[in-house]
């Protein structure tokens, strides 16, 4: 070595040790590590659910045996509990206080999906900045959101806390999600910690059951998968969650290569990765180890910092340090992520949380950012010219259906705070808004949507024959979604098809707005309807947002973050799919098969008989009152080298009656490459407002890295070669451009 090169060495070793120094919550850290015990390092890592003031967490507090405790709700107890990790142990480490505050605290949002149909991250943003403010005033620091994981089945019952099945709408909408709970500075105390979950693959559970085994090939975890996760860690995410289910055999609570080889070393992740509730100790019945210690040791070595209820840590870590079968030094590893959260979240200084003297749940501003993700979260799926109500033609409105007045269910899943006293329902909405207006006549039919006794049903008709337009509030109740919450049959439950049926032999328009944590196959729902509303579950404001758009005050925005098959056998069924070396043409369907006719492979191309090759909505659907028109695409090169940025651009008019918001989406399909690369993937969305009559041009600009993927070797490479493009409605529609990358 050179003088010089070793003074430039010497120099580089002490600026690091400098700039380590200058980081004084690390150098805090450290000190405190130094102090800690085995057991009180032990005992950070624990996660515990509350059990109020019980003498048995009091002692384990106190033995500095808990690092965390969720579900605790109550402020005074939290500050109790509080108090004791503080003053009555030996280094008065803080405890984080954690709580599933999924899509609102006590005012609920739309469910994530819902959310998601905004295509708007300023909505999720501020929904989770209201949940936030309402959570921290009970304790919580720290959520169990957003949830994360890409989803392409719809009988899947977490798909409602999803944001759906693209991994860019995800990123956008969960990266948003990300910075409304955590706000500008995790220390103020109406911040919450995030937790991107769940790490990861869980919405490609086998058919759709929860927890099930899911098989995802390295390219695909890294194409689909993994983007939102990323997107997580560079929003700034303070927690990340393992995942129940096992990849390819590997349950992520033991899955060395997610956690370590890709969260820590190649993201350079330094938060929390917590286990999901028991999800260490679930590694028994998985069949990867044989009993509790082993899912110890095995869940440490991955590099999952806190055991959720699964006593697997507190019960076996130190034993397994006295054996030498892990190290104190893999301890601190976690411990630090652990302490460097509690720091982050100013907890040390401010552990307390201050009771608030003015409620803050339920603000007027809280209510009004409801409503308006409400609205923007709905989709209008058709209208044959009915919606919105026309007040010159309209006297008498039915208001009919389980979902038109069913308060706890317009909640939808995981809504532990939510209060459905506090829900403003479709039929009280309308009632007080509109029945000094029009005449509002109601008869639910059916009392919840499995309801099958169809006696309510003609009580329903009687009511309904008699107004000028008929409103059919369907759905599913909030309990046949969430987690564990899965179903083989999507159709809408109970006798709901029935009763549209029967309403619409009355001869009176009928309009179907359908209240659901996921998309249900209603294809002849929507035929036998004038016009049809997904509304998602909305929330504590969703009757007034409804009624919002039914009479026009707002116009449909929404467009769907998943596609909505037509049966459930052709799940999974998504928009990025590949094209196959016999993309459908040609299509002969069940019933046009001569009977008795011989087989013949020629000709044949990729469908089913009898659901053609289109799923019912495409991903990106949704309709507005108005009427929006696409110029056709200008593309700023026809050729590009690799490190050029390309300009697609369109002129989007909004040729009809109303101002409104519409969605511009970008697609690119790579059309030859090394792997077979989706037939469009979406690369970018706008949305704009439009007054009526008004054009504006809306802009993209795609660089190389964008049109890439991960390849075989396990590299992200962008090949040269030509790109189709498409500025569009939904991921169906539109004029293709193109381009050639050199
Ligand atoms: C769920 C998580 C949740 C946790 C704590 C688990 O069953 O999978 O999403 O955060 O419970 O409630």
């Amino acid at each position: 070595m050179t003088k010089r090169s070793l003074f430039v060495l010497l120099l580089a070793t002490v600026l690091i040790a400098c700039n380590e120094k200058k980081d004084p919550t690390e150098a805090k850290i450290d000190e405190l590590i130094s102090q800690m015990t085995l057991q009180e390092k032990i005992g950070q890592m624990n996660q515990l659910t509350g059990s109020g003031l019980s003498d048995d967490m009091k002692t384990q507090l106190k033995n500095g045996a808990v690092g965390s405790i969720l579900n605790e709700t109550d402020p005074e107890i939290v500050n109790e509990l509080q108090r004791i990790a503080v003053e009555e142990t030996r280094l008065g480490i803080p405890l984080i206080f954690a709580r599933d505050v999924i899509h609102g605290f006590k005012t609920i949002f739309p469910i994530p999906l819902g959310q998601a149909a905004s295509w708007n991250p300023e909505i999720a943003e501020e929904g989770a900045g209201i949940s936030a403010i309402e959570a921290t005033a009970s304790g919580i620091r720290w959520t169990f959101a957003p949830m994360i994981d890409i989803s392409r089945d719809p009988r899947w019952g977490r798909i409602a806390e999803s944001l759906g099945e693209d991994p860019l709408l995800t990123s956008i909408m969960g990266a948003a999600m990300v910075r409304g709970f955590q706000g500008d500075d995790l220390s103020n105390p109406t911040s919450l910690a995030a937790c991107a979950k769940h790490f990861a693959g869980y919405g490609a559970a086998e058919a759709g059951k929860d927890y099930n085994t899911t098989w995802i090939p390295e390219t695909q975890l890294r194409d689909v998968y993994l983007p939102s996760f990323k997107a997580a860690v560079d929003a700034g995410a303070a927690s990340f969650m393992c995942s129940f289910n096992d990849i390819n055999g590997v349950p992520s609570s033991g899955n060395i290569h997610l956690n370590d080889d890709i969260l820590r070393k190649e993201w350079g992740y330094d938060g929390v990765l917590v286990s999901d509730w028991a999800s260490i100790e679930q590694m028994i019945p998985h069949g990867v180890v044989g009993d509790l210690k082993e899912a110890a040791n095995l869940s440490l070595t991955a590099k999952v910092d806190m055991d959720m209820m699964g006593f697997a840590y507190v019960n076996h870590l130190e034993e397994l340090v006295k054996e030498g079968k892990i190290t104190e030094k893999q301890i601190d590893e976690s411990v630090r992520n652990i302490l460097r959260m509690k720091f982050r979240l100013g907890l040390f200084d401010n552990p307390y949380t201050k009771i608030p003297v003015i409620s803050p749940f339920y603000s007027e501003d809280a209510l009004a950012k409801a409503r308006k993700a409400a609205v923007e979260s709905t989709v209008l799926l058709k209208n044959d010219g009915i919606l919105p109500i026309d007040a010159e033609k309209t006297k008498t409105i039915a208001v009919v259906g389980p979902m038109s007045d069913a308060p706890a269910d317009q909640l939808g899943t995981w809504i532990f705070d939510g209060e459905p006293e506090r829900s403003i329902t479709p039929l009280m909405a309308i009632k007080s808004e509109y029945g000094s207006k029009f005449n509002i006549v109601s008869e639910k039919g059916l009392t919840h949507s499995r309801d099958k006794n169809e006696a309510g049903i003609a009580k329903a008709v009687s009511v309904a024959k008699n107004a000028d337009i008929i409103l059919f509030f369907a759905g599913e109740e909030a309990i046949l979604s969430g987690e564990a919450h899965c179903l083989a049959d999507i159709s809408l439950p109970g006798a709901q098809t029935k009763m549209l049926e029967a309403l619409k032999k009355t001869g009176k328009p009928v309009v179907i707005i359908i209240m659901s944590g996921r998309p249900n196959t209603i294809e002849k729902e929507v035929e036998l309807s004038d016009a049809a509303l997904l509304a998602f579950h909305g929330g504590t404001m969703a009757g007034p947002a409804l009624a919002d758009l039914i009479f026009g005050a707002e116009v449909p925005s929404g467009k769907l973050p998943v596609t909505i098959p037509k049966m459930v056998g052709q799940i999974p069924v998504y928009y990025a799919h590949k094209n196959t070396g016999r993309p459908a043409k040609d299509i002969v369907l069940i019933d046009s098969i001569p009977v008795g006719a011989g087989q013949t492979s020629l000709g044949n191309t990729s469908y089913h008989l009898d659901a053609g090759d289109k799923p019912l909505f495409p991903f990106g659907y949704g309709l507005s009152y108005t009427e929006f028109s696409y110029s056709t695409l200008k593309i700023s090169k026809t050729k590009a080298s690799m490190n050029e940025k390309i300009i697609v651009e369109c002129d989007i008019t909004n040729s009809g009656k109303y101002d409104a918001m519409e969605v511009v989406q970008l697609y690119v399909r790579d059309k030859v490459a090394s792997l077979a690369r989706p037939i469009r993937e979406l690369k970018g969305f706008q949305k704009i407002s439009l007054k009526a009559g008004e054009t504006k041009n809306v802009k993209f600009e795609l660089t190389s890295t964008e049109l890439g993927f991960w390849n075989t070797d396990n590299k992200y490479i962008t090949e040269p070669g030509e790109f189709q493009v498409w500025i569009s409605k939904d991921s169906q529609s539109g004029e293709a451009g193109s381009f050639w990358l050199e």
